[in-house]
């Protein structure tokens, strides 16, 4: 099955928008051959419009948001909508990070709802699950990892499904410089796809793309985009450099 590649990076809560502005131009002006890799950046909120707005005229370009309110609207201080983000040019969601799961507390039930909002904006979702290390080493990961794509993903039909990527983001491997060998990856994805047939049909575990994130960079992209179920990568660190994002890009 040909799937697409697909390149993002999470900015996380890092750069101003100067810094913002001087990182989209670098890697507008680094990627500019490879048009058919898709590209989509995860800038914090202040910047999204500005992002946005940059990055227009692009190629397979996109900006998401790394979080959105599991709220519609209304009196919800410091929140952020569906509506709004879709407003300022985002296309993309994250869902599901560790980081909002472990230090903001959000349980499926959250996550279940902000992927409705998104997908209801017509925007498009990349679902993030992972083990921690603990899980890992007690060879629980394989259950760790099927709960957390049960619990949500059955609430979606397969046409919903087809808005949504999935993150495969091994806790232990975020921001550790520790990163999954080829042959971990490529093991949990090709797991991940038989989930997916299982919860869907052959069909959609086929076309779904599947990206690996974790101290995902320059030097390893390469061999872990080249395993047969990983579709591309999201990128934490390695993403606020262009030549490093870039270098990922040119990867596959
Ligand atoms: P690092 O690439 O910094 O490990 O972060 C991965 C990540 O969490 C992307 O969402």
């Amino acid at each position: 099955m040909n799937r697409k590649k697909i390149v993002a990076g999470n900015w996380k809560m890092n750069s101003t928008l100067d810094d913002a502005i001087d990182l989209v131009a670098s890697m507008k002006l680094k990627s500019k051959n490879f048009q058919e890799i898709e590209k989509i950046i995860f800038p914090p909120f202040p910047f999204l419009k500005t992002v946005a707005d940059n990055l227009i005229t692009e190629t397979n370009f996109f900006v998401g948001a790394q979080n959105c309110s599991e709220h519609l609207k209304g009196a919800y201080t410091g929140e952020v909508s569906v509506e709004m983000l879709s407003s300022v040019g985002c296309q993309y969601i994250l869902v599901g990070h560790s980081e909002r799961r472990h230090f903001f507390n959000e349980n499926d039930g959250q996550l279940i709802l902000k992927i409705q909002h998104a997908l209801n904006n017509n925007l498009k979702v990349i679902f993030c699950f992972g083990e921690q290390l603990e899980e890992r080493k007690n060879a629980t990961h394989f259950e760790t990892v099927k709960q957390q794509l049960e619990n949500v993903l059955k609430v979606f039909s397969e046409q919903q499904l087809d808005k949504i990527y999935l993150a495969y983001e091994p806790v232990w491997a975020i921001g550790t410089g520790e990163t999954a060998t080829p042959e971990q990856a490529q093991e949990m994805h090709a797991y991940v796809r038989r989930i997916i047939t299982h919860l869907f049909s052959n069909e959609a575990a086929g076309k779904i793309p599947i990206l690996y994130g974790g101290s995902c960079n320059a030097q390893n992209a390469a061999e872990l985009f080249a395993c047969a179920d990983v579709d591309g990568g999201l990128i934490g660190g390695a993403s606020l450099k262009a030549d490093d994002f870039c270098k990922i890009i040119s990867s596959f």
